[in-house]
């Protein structure tokens, strides 16, 4: 029987990551004009409800904020940092030190191999399709050893996930991807329902940390669910 489920080719990704490519050095600064610090201190504190871990993967950094942010912490032993921009990879590289980048392995796309505690998706997940966000969550749940987490970090406009925003929040999500259609940063002319898709294969996420009526979200999801076992 032919298989229904979709997958994400190394090709696509590598387009998305061209798209971030031509914005990386404006990329920061547009989300700092935009909303300060808040994105940066929400990643903060959903971080810091996370153990200790030996081994942590992030998928989508960009400039390398939140790979700065754990380091500080002391999050893990070891890292992946996947991100398909190569740009926005040498900014990532820029913000370590010589002995904390023997810490941490840099690729565009995950390796086959990995094995991970904790996979963190800081605003990836939004650049996909929902078919493309249950293959990129499927690829995820391989790699994730067993009690292993998914933090995701997103946008939010789904009431079921404590969406109590406003139009001229929907009304920035549809600008927002105006813009990317422009750039080419993103295979999806919607904000696709991420936290309903994750819930779908994890099982319900704990939500730990939240920005403007929860538009933007931050919630964990354990790799030993029932649904993912059944899956
Ligand atoms: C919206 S930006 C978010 C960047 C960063 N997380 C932040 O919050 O500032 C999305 C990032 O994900 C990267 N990206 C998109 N799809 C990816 C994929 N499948 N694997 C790795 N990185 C990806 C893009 O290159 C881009 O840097």
């Amino acid at each position: 029987m032919p298989s229904t489920a979709h997958t994400l080719s190394k090709s696509a990704i590598a387009k998305v990551g061209k798209g971030y490519d031509l914005i990386a050095n404006i990329y920061d600064g547009a989300v700092r004009v935009v909303f300060g610090q808040s994105l940066a201190q929400l990643q903060h504190d959903a971080i810091e409800r996370l153990n200790k871990a030996a081994h942590i993967s992030i998928i989508g950094g960009g400039s390398g904020t939140i790979l700065r942010q754990l380091m500080d912490k002391d999050a893990a032993q070891h890292y992946a940092y996947i991100e398909a921009s190569m740009r926005m990879l040498d900014k990532a590289k820029a913000r370590l030190t010589s002995h904390e980048t023997l810490r941490v392995d840099f690729t565009a796309t995950i390796p086959e191999d990995l094995t991970t505690d904790i996979i963190i998706l800081p605003f990836v997940l939004d650049c996909y399709p929902s078919e493309e966000v249950k293959a990129m969550l499927t690829a995820c749940s391989t790699h994730l050893r067993a009690g292993g987490k998914l933090l995701v970090i997103d946008f939010n406009l789904d009431k079921d996930h404590g969406f109590q925003g406003s139009w001229y929040h929907r009304a920035f999500i549809r600008l927002l991807y105006g813009f990317f259609r422009i750039t080419g940063g993103s295979r999806t002319t919607s904000l696709p329902p991420v936290f309903s898709l994750a819930n779908d294969l994890f099982g319900k996420g704990i939500p730990i940390a939240s920005r403007y009526q929860q538009w933007i979200l931050a919630s964990v999801y354990q790799a030993e669910s029932k649904k993912l076992q059944a899956a």
